[in-house]
């Protein structure tokens, strides 16, 4: 039987507002994600242990993370919340909240998982991370084994996968899928291709993903996160569906960027993502009508335009 289900992963919290330069309040993050948790959306990306030097907006991922465990969000399903770690310090420090507030990885618990994040280019990894790709893939290792020990699944992001800041459109396939493989044999759950700058096209998303398979990479094994900086992300989602993917990253109203993707906007829109999957008879299980509201509303309350065509157009403005 034809597989119709694709699962959506709301980074809207992250990487929406990771590179935003006013503080947003924990209030106001801890209201997105209770909103989106009433949708049908069942994963939810929703702080960052990283620096807060290098990225002020995501400091109070603690004070999240605490929230969602106390007070969990109402919502009709069980719902996976990630945070980022891309070291041994980010995981302790979310540990830390963890066993503070009691939680394990028991089934009725607040679902939690780990995501760390690599990069196809040695450039935008000493940008993101301050290190090279060997030495990242080095500090994930007790990060990934931690989480994995503890319980927790674990996502680890490829960023630069078509094209970098720095490097330009020349990313060879074939590194993404070797760090890919370098990722999964160190116990990651699922690798998400990250196309950074946008750059990404129909056939170099074909091509990639050809590299991936010929790499002995399982498509149930990978998601897609598209930024739409060059209007292309639902272009190579559908290139993505044809070779097999069913899990997408977008963020509501289309918000983000990445602090250290110079230009880069943000993720594909959540609103336009589920327009296009239900159109083709996917079923995504999210209410357009609920994330559509939900893109209005943040956007308004960070004073950033809101992105989405289809979220706009729902609205009737
Ligand atoms: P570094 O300066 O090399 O780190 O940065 P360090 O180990 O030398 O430590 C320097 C200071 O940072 C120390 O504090 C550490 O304690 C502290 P000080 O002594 O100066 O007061 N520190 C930390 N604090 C909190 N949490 C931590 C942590 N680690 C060290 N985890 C580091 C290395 C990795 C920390 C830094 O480069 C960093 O935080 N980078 C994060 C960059 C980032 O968050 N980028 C955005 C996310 S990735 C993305 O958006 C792409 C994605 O969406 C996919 C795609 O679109 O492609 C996922
Ligand atoms: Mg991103």
């Amino acid at each position: 039987p034809r597989n119709n289900r694709v699962r959506i992963v709301e980074v809207g919290a992250r990487d929406g507002l990771q590179n935003e330069k006013k503080t947003i309040s924990t209030d106001t993050k801890l209201d997105l994600i209770s909103r989106l948790a009433k949708t049908g959306l069942r994963d939810i990306e929703a702080g960052s242990f990283v620096s807060p030097k290098w990225v002020p907006q995501m400091a109070t991922s603690n004070e999240i993370l605490e929230s969602i465990i106390k007070e969990t969000p109402d919502s009709k399903y069980p719902i996976n919340y990630s945070f980022l770690a891309p070291n041994i310090k980010g995981f302790e420090a979310a540990m830390a909240v963890l066993k503070a507030a009691g939680h394990t990885a028991r089934p009725d618990a607040p679902k939690i998982e780990f995501s760390v994040f690599a990069a196809a280019t040695e450039s935008f990894t000493q940008k993101n991370l301050n290190c090279d790709i060997a030495t990242s893939l080095e500090r994930f290792k007790p990060v990934i084994q931690g989480a994995k020990d503890a319980g927790y699944r674990v996502r680890g992001y490829i960023s630069t996968v078509l094209g970098c800041p720095f490097e330009g459109y020349d990313v060879d396939p074939h590194k993404v899928a070797e760090v890919a493989t370098d990722l999964l044999e160190m116990g990651v759950d699922e690798i998400a291709l990250g196309d950074t700058t946008g750059m990404g096209t129909a056939p170099r998303t074909a091509e990639l993903l050809r590299a991936m398979t010929a790499a002995g990479i399982r498509n149930e094994d990978m998601a897609m996160h598209f930024h739409d900086t060059f209007g292309q992300a639902l272009v190579n989602t559908a290139v993505s569906l044809e070779h097999g993917i069913r899990t997408f990253d977008s963020s509501v109203g289309g918000l983000g960027g990445c602090p250290y993707s110079p230009g880069a906007t943000g993720n594909v829109a959540t609103e336009d993502m589920v327009y296009f999957l239900e159109s083709l008879g996917m079923d995504t299980g999210v209410d357009l009508d609920a994330v559509a509201d939900i893109g209005a509303w943040i956007t308004k309350e960070i004073e950033k335009p809101n992105s989405s065509s289809v979220g706009k157009a729902v609205l009737g403005r």
